[in-house]
């Protein structure tokens, strides 16, 4: 009767095990516990621990070990085919072993430190694809009998499951460090530089004179500017021409890491500050020490991880997430938004006394519409480059399509003349020149009848709402400097913007 109830409690274990595998992933090691646990109670052990090979140094590890002496345990490490872990890690088999004492390969040493003496144990493998990646092992049977065939079999089918929820949280472990990939590049090598900075109009030129200078300091310096002006070419720039262009240049973006993890990623955290943290990280700071930090679209950097960043910038030093150890690094941190920092300020989401720390050396990259010596010239560079690549590439642009080039306002800059370009290619295919048509800018032909039939006040409210949301738009949604060219208070302005509920960047909703 009791057999046949242990037989269906380790049944319904395994079923329930197995969901929580397909569940509770990023959790490993509560996931690891609960498989340990089971083993115990079904088996009936006073102890378990679960063991991992270390790929560096080809040890195993404790990174679970439960019982009364767990916590003492887990300071040890073995080495391959040392002890019965060991031996088991070695030749991928499990071992029964009922009489620990008077087998040779036991290793007495860590229950002789610990105080806590191993009489039998059972020890299975974890695999990952027929490679042991770690070892299972429950020790002392609580009712003092022999461990048994049945034992055995049930201990090798957790071991399975824990080695699938191993792989599964480093499978997930991988993909957390390709979306790092993913979100910053480690740019060593100024050959890696997939874009060079062009240029023609004076405003530019004297633009990459300042920033040459400033490059050569250590103080922090804030890129500012619409979007698609070139801020980024311009934070490599002064990477590239620093003292420091032989370190690592690294480039984070603010907006394209949660909240919740940006203070882990750019200050990294110890073993333990949270659920996953299973080892110290180092963060993205302690990477680029020697070198640069790019930090894009600095304004949607969260307000605790804008204290930590004030506080290196002013001595220098951190603390890593749930570390009390003062980190030294030496890193030249490069910011940039195209946000209006002012108003990030006012509205309590920056800091006030980080906007000022930043904005030591401020650069601000003109608005391509104030710059049109450099439109022709980037039109003409961005059409050879696509004659490198393709062959049925016009020649050059009509007059007419210049005329357009120059008189647009380039509410995308840079960017959306190099994609004004690439469309104008695409879509005259065999003709030898670029015509407005090709270019397909908007806001061209459009006819003006949205006055039609409305009295004088709604007329003016709607004028008065397209008014502002280009000027807004033309600014790249900064509200100084629209409320500059509409020659009004920003107050004013943002009072307008509420009431005639207008996308704060000036776009369309
Ligand atoms: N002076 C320039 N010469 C050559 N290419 C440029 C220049 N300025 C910008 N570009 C190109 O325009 C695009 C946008 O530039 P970049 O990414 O540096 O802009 P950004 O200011 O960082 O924009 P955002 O605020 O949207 O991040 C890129 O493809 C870049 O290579
Ligand atoms: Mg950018």
């Amino acid at each position: 009767m009791g057999e046949v109830s242990n037989e269906v409690r380790r049944l319904e274990t395994l079923i329930e095990i197995n969901s929580l595998i397909n569940s509770q992933y990023r959790d490993v090691r509560v996931l690891l516990s609960r498989i340990m646990e089971s083993a115990e109670r079904l088996i009936g052990t006073d102890a378990s621990s679960l063991l991992l090979v270390d790929s560096g140094t080809n040890q195993l590890y404790f990174e679970i070990a439960l019982g009364d002496k767990g916590e003492d345990v887990k300071k040890y490490t073995l080495e391959m085919g040392e002890g019965i872990a060991g031996w088991v890690a070695l030749n991928n088999r499990s071992l029964v072993v009922n009489d620990a004492g008077s087998d040779p390969r036991h290793c007495s040493l860590i229950g002789e430190d610990t105080g806590y003496k191993t009489d039998m144990l059972i020890a299975v493998p974890l695999r990952a694809k027929d490679e042991v990646i770690g070892v299972l092992e429950v020790i002392n049977k609580s009712d003092g009998n022999n461990f048994n065939n049945d034992d055995l079999r049930f201990l090798e089918v957790l071991a399975d499951q824990a080695s699938i929820a191993i792989q599964n949280a480093r499978d997930f472990g991988q993909l957390s460090s390709e979306l790092d990939r993913l979100r910053t590049r480690v740019v060593t090598d100024s050959a890696q530089r997939d874009q060079e900075l062009v240029w023609k109009s004076p405003k530019t030129e004297a633009l990459l004179t300042q920033a040459d200078r400033i490059a050569l300091s250590d103080s922090p310096v804030l890129i500012l500017g619409e979007s698609g002006t070139g801020k980024e070419l311009l934070a490599d720039r002064l990477h590239n021409y620093s003292n420091r262009a032989a370190g690592p240049f690294i480039k984070v973006n603010c907006a394209a890491i949660p909240a919740d993890l940006i203070e882990s990623e750019l200050f990294g955290y110890v073993k333990g500050a949270f659920t996953d943290a299973v080892r110290d990280k180092s963060g993205f700071f302690e990477r680029a020490g020697g070198g640069s930090l790019f930090l894009d679209e600095i304004a949607e950097l969260s307000l605790s991880a804008q204290a930590k960043l004030l506080r290196v910038l002013q001595n220098g030093t951190y603390q890593r997430v749930g570390g009390e150890v003062d980190v030294t690094v030496d890193v030249r941190v490069i910011a940039a938004t195209n946000k209006d920092l002012g108003i990030s300020v006012d509205s309590g989401t920056f800091r006030q006394d980080l906007y000022y720390r930043l904005a030591v050396l401020p650069i601000e990259v003109p608005p391509l519409r104030d710059r049109v010596e450099d439109i022709e010239f980037l039109a003409h560079y961005f059409l050879d480059g696509f004659k490198l690549e393709r062959k049925d590439v016009p020649s050059d642009f009509s007059l007419e399509a210049l005329e357009v080039l120059l008189s647009y306002r380039w509410p995308g800059n840079v960017r959306e003349l190099q994609n004004a370009v690439e469309r104008a290619v695409i879509t005259c295919r065999g003709k030898k020149e670029i015509t407005p048509l090709d270019l397909a800018l908007p806001g061209k032909n459009r006819e003006n009848t949205e006055y039609k039939g409305k009295n004088l006040k709604d007329s003016v409210t709607l004028f008065k709402k397209s008014f502002v949301r280009e000027v807004l738009f033309a600014h790249g949604g900064n509200q100084t400097l629209a409320a500059n060219a509409l020659g009004i208070q920003r107050t004013y302005l943002s009072r307008m913007i509420k009431e005639l509920n207008i996308n704060h960047r000036g776009d369309e909703a």
